[in-house]
């Protein structure tokens, strides 16, 4: 090929990327779907996407693209078995959700205290989170969420600025297998070795790092 066809032939795949991408975040957001069963989210998730703890609805607020992206699928196929976000997840396009997760996640993340394994744990939470407890095969949280449970990457979601409730919720969903979308069940067998105690202390001590 020509250089000039080749610029030609990159501009159209550009154009081709860039029409793909076309459904607005924002509007999705704030409005729903082109289905009327994707319901605004705005209305449950805050008007920044900074969740509601009272009613249990979560910050998607600076969480991953992937991660989000791939929360919304887990909730079509039923991986993640949720009774509100089912049905809103199985009316969305595709491209409706790609729209809104890089929404979100270009929205910014609410400021976490950076906790990290070299601080003292105090209590049980923050040794759980710090220390682990690898007599029973639980590594420390931190090790896979990042400092403070800031998140890593697309596979490990951001735990600071999240409510306790939101947070011993999910593990109490992978210890009774309501949601079993986690690779290779690293959450779960996390989870399942955690005491009733141990999941509220643990919430608890995250939730405040957020604050
Ligand atoms: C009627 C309330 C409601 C509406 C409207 C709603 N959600 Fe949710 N959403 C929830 C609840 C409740 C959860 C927690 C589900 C669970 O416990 O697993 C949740 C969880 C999520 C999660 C998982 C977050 C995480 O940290 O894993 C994503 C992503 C999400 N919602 C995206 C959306 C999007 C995008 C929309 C709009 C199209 C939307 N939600 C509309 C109530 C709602
Ligand atoms: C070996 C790595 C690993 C360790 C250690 C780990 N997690 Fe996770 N965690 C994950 C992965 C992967 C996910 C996302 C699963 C998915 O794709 O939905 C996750 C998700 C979560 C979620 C759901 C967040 C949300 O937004 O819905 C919570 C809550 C959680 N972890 C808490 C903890 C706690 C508390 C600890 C320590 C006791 C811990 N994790 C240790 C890998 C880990």
């Amino acid at each position: 090929m020509r250089t000039t066809d080749r610029l030609l032939a990159g501009a159209c795949a550009l154009l081709l990327a860039m029409q793909a991408q076309a459904a607005d975040g924002q509007k999705l957001f704030t409005q729903g779907g082109a289905n009327p069963a994707a319901m605004a989210c705005v209305t449950c998730h805050g008007a920044n996407g900074e969740g509601m703890a009272a009613g249990g609805f979560p910050r998607l607020a600076g969480l991953s693209a992937g991660y989000l992206n791939k929360q919304l699928e887990d909730f079509r196929s039923g991986a993640r078995a949720n009774p509100i976000m089912q049905p809103i997840a199985a009316a969305l396009g595709d491209d409706e959700m790609q729209a809104l997760s890089a929404f979100l996640a270009a929205k910014p993340a609410p400021a976490a205290a950076q906790a990290n394994r070299a601080d003292a744990a105090e209590g049980v939470g923050a040794r759980l989170a710090l220390r682990g407890a690898w007599e029973r095969n639980i590594p420390e949280c931190v090790s896979c969420h990042g400092p403070g449970g800031s998140g890593v990457g697309d596979a490990f979601p951001a735990l600071g600025g999240q409510s306790a409730a939101y947070l011993s919720a999910q593990l109490n969903a992978w210890r009774q297998g309501t949601r079993k979308n986690d690779p290779n069940d690293l959450m779960g067998h996390v989870a399942r070795s955690l005491t009733d105690a141990e999941v509220t202390a643990v919430a608890e001590y995250f939730a405040s790092l957020g604050q």
